[in-house]
């Protein structure tokens, strides 16, 4: 038997109301399978938590979650706390800290009528996001010089080591030749004259010691065009922080919106433990409605048990979110239903726990 101890940082706004429809999930898992056991505890930051204390999170944090087995984390931010310290106080340093450098977002399209791109269906779109996650143009490293005055300059340096670029490239190797996938390398090497040359240098080293992986290198600017037009191109695509930050919530539009959208945060070492969570943010133009779509952070519970070396969980999950996209009676708004959160995630348990009762009587 698995026993599992899950870190629940809910945080702010929607992030509340989404994760409690995760955890119902992995309740409903750890119910129906005998093998897994999980065990929450829930940790109060975010920022109601920096109103009252100043902080986002504890000062020893990182070492009261250092020994989980995974972090669940719902969304934070609120126009009470600027959003460069509620991200850079909990979010990151949480993934700093635990070098979570490998950031994985799937593009995947479980539904035709979800794409506002015409002619495209589930079969085009349908690909992994291997992002940065630990340094790029995330490092936090620059300078603000004569603030206020009218001699004022800013600098926001971008960080490539090579110890850091060529973890990322090698992850994303290993994983195209796992999955017998092609691989494109996103950059911009024509302008950023530094960082994105080298980061192709690097990607080129490293691709003489896959012969068997097709490679594919293209500009971020063109890439933006392809996920729109051809997005059949991709398969396995490894980019920097920014470049995948800012291409996988393009990647989410394309799939039905950030309801959706999921993000693993993995340090493939396993020194650390993982971060599972939606990607969207706390959405404070909705949040304490109950009209927030549960999905994606259900989809991150799919991505938890990926990890957890629970595959048949995953395509569970992922395809009862398929079922209950198909049937299109329980969506939420943003998906142009009625539904309330907790009504999408009930109906979601129901589909999961008929579909896995079904095969188990097979
Ligand atoms: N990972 C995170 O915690 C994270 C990520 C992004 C933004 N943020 C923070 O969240 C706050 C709001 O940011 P924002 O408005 O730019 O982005 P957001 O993702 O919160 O919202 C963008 C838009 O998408 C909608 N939306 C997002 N998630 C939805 C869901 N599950 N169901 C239905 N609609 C959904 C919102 O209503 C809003 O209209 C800010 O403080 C920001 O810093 C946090």
């Amino acid at each position: 038997m698995k026993r599992l101890k899950i870190a629940l940082i809910p945080g702010d706004g929607i992030g509340k109301e989404v994760l409690q429809e995760g955890v119902k999930v992995l309740k409903t898992i750890d119910k129906i399978d005998n093998n897994l056991f999980f065990e929450f505890e829930e940790f109060p930051w975010g920022c109601d938590y920096y109103v009252k204390n100043g902080k986002m999170m504890d000062d020893n944090g990182l070492e009261q979650l250092k020994d989980f087995d995974a972090i669940y984390l719902g969304a934070v931010g609120h126009p009470s706390v600027p959003d460069h310290v509620s991200l850079w106080d909990l979010l990151l340093k949480i993934r700093k800290g635990f070098d979570q450098y490998v950031n994985l977002r799937e593009i995947t399209l479980l539904n035709q009528s979800l794409t506002p791109l015409k002619d495209k269906s589930e079969k085009n779109i349908d690909f992994l996001v291997i992002r940065e996650n630990s340094e790029g143009e995330y490092a936090g490293v620059g300078e603000w010089m004569n603030k206020g005055t009218p001699e004022e300059v800013v600098l926001q340096t971008s960080v490539f080591s090579r110890k850091g670029t060529e973890r990322i490239i090698r992850y994303a190797f290993e994983e195209a030749r796992r999955q017998k996938k092609s691989l494109t390398s996103i950059s911009k090497g024509n302008a950023l004259n530094y960082s994105m040359v080298f980061w192709d240098q690097v990607f080129n080293e490293i691709s003489q010691e896959y012969p068997d992986v097709k490679t594919y290198s293209y500009l971020v600017d063109a890439a933006s065009m392809y996920f729109i037009k051809e997005p059949e191109r991709f398969e396995i695509v490894v980019t920097t922080n920014l470049f995948g930050d800012i291409l996988t919530d393009l990647g989410a539009a394309i799939t039905g919106g950030l309801g959706l959208a999921a993000g693993a945060n993995i340090n493939p070492e396993r020194q650390f433990p993982p971060m599972f969570e939606p990607i969207h943010g706390s959405a404070p133009d909705i949040a304490g409605k109950g009209i927030a779509n549960p999905l994606a952070a259900i989809w991150s519970v799919a991505q938890m048990m990926e990890y957890f070396h629970e595959g048949n969980w995953k395509d569970y999950i992922i395809e009862s979110i398929r079922v209950l996209l198909k049937e299109g009676r329980y969506l939420t708004r943003d998906l142009g239903g009625k539904s309330l959160t907790t009504e999408t995630g009930d109906r979601l348990i129901e589909i999961l726990t008929q579909m896995v009762t079904e095969n188990k009587s097979k």
